[in-house]
């Protein structure tokens, strides 16, 4: 391991000391707190907004000891481990006793996931020589969309406000939050996938042998699973690509103005952005479209909906949550006057 260097060491003494630094890894950027040190925790909670029973993820340096954070620990995910991290996959244990509450909100669970960002394991490597755990959920206030620069984690927090310091690596690769597996009740219930990600359910299925199944009522809570979240200010719809056109056409009419996001080849509204019809690059993309699209000023975002099948799934479902409050939003703006 290479000595820090001293952006790295200032970052490391601000989380020891119990303060906030927001970092980049490779699904979006997180706003990191010492795990240990519930003060520190209750600094993410306030700066973001988030209701205190929300659990936050830990996430450790590459070789972290599971068993120093977990207990009861499963085969399967020393698998996972071995076969996933670091990289985009969170998994729920039972919380070690020694761990405090405060990081997962109070439940007898903590979710862990090591990073493969290089700044992200170089700020864990630093923390703590390599043996601490940074809290860290996304760097955004909460319910909105989830920053993929530094710049996006800028815009979320003032300056001189909560955040001591913040890591610029870049835009993240992946560009979606981690997929989230509870391993905590395996003997009962199997393997649940709490949130779809970049690492699919089939991925895991190949490494464990158990098909991650659907959340039942007892899973664990997690808040990325709140049916509103990931919400831009600006209402959003979805559609098939041919409903779109006529929508487009109408909306246009009626003198309303639209920002689009689509892979089609389509009549373009004041305000548009294209992404690429391949889950990777749209799910990479999708954020900070979100975001420039919010920026237009518009009385819509339109969404062209993507494929349905599988590898979809991460960026489905953030969509889904994108649009939930605004059920409706396009008959409105075709029925009421602009005026
Ligand atoms: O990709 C990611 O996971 C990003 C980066 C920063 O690592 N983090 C992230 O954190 O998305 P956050 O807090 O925005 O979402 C974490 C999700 C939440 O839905 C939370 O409820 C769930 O993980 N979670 C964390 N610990 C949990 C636990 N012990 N039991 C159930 N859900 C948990
Ligand atoms: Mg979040």
């Amino acid at each position: 391991m290479h000595p820090p260097t001293p952006e790295m060491a200032r970052a490391a003494a601000i989380l020891e000391s119990g303060g906030l630094v927001a970092f980049p890894t490779e699904t979006v950027y997180g706003l990191g707190a010492d795990a240990e040190n519930p003060a520190a925790v209750a600094k993410i909670y306030a700066a973001k907004g988030r209701p205190q029973d929300h659990p936050v993820i830990v996430h450790v340096a590459p070789d972290a000891d599971l068993s120093y954070w977990a207990c009861d620990i499963p085969a399967e995910a020393h698998q996972l481990a071995a076969a996933f991290w670091p990289g985009p996959l969170t998994m729920i244990l039972k919380r070690a006793p020694n761990i405090p509450a405060a990081v997962s909100g109070g439940q007898d669970t903590v979710g862990l996931r090591c990073p493969s960002h290089p700044v992200a394991i170089a700020l864990l490597q630093a923390f703590k020589q390599g043996k601490g755990g940074v809290a860290a959920p996304s760097a955004n206030k909460f319910g909105n969309v989830s920053p993929t620069t530094a710049r996006h984690v800028h815009d979320e927090f003032d300056a001189g406000g909560a955040l001591d310091l913040v890591l610029d690596g870049g835009q993240s690769q992946v560009g979606i939050e981690s997929t989230i597996v509870d391993l905590s009740r395996l003997g009962t219930h199997g393997p649940v996938l709490l949130r779809p990600g970049h690492i699919s359910a089939q991925a895991i299925a190949a490494v464990i042998d158990l098909l991650p199944a659907a959340p039942d009522a007892e899973a664990p809570r997690a808040s990325g699973t709140l049916e509103s979240h990931y919400a831009p200010h600006t209402p959003v719809a979805m559609q098939e690509t041919a409903v779109l056109r006529a929508t487009l056409a109408q909306l246009a009419a009626s003198g309303r103005k639209v920002a689009l996001i689509h892979y089609s080849e389509l009549a373009l509204p004041q305000a548009s952005l294209r992404l690429p019809l391949e889950p990777e690059g749209f799910a990479h993309a999708l954020y900070a479209a979100l975001r420039t699209m919010d920026g237009a000023g518009a009385d819509v975002i339109l969404v062209e909906a993507p494929p349905k099948d599988g590898a979809w799934l991460g960026v489905n479902d953030r969509l889904r949550r994108a649009a939930h409050g605004s059920a409706g939003i396009v008959h409105g703006l075709l029925n009421k006057a602009p005026f």
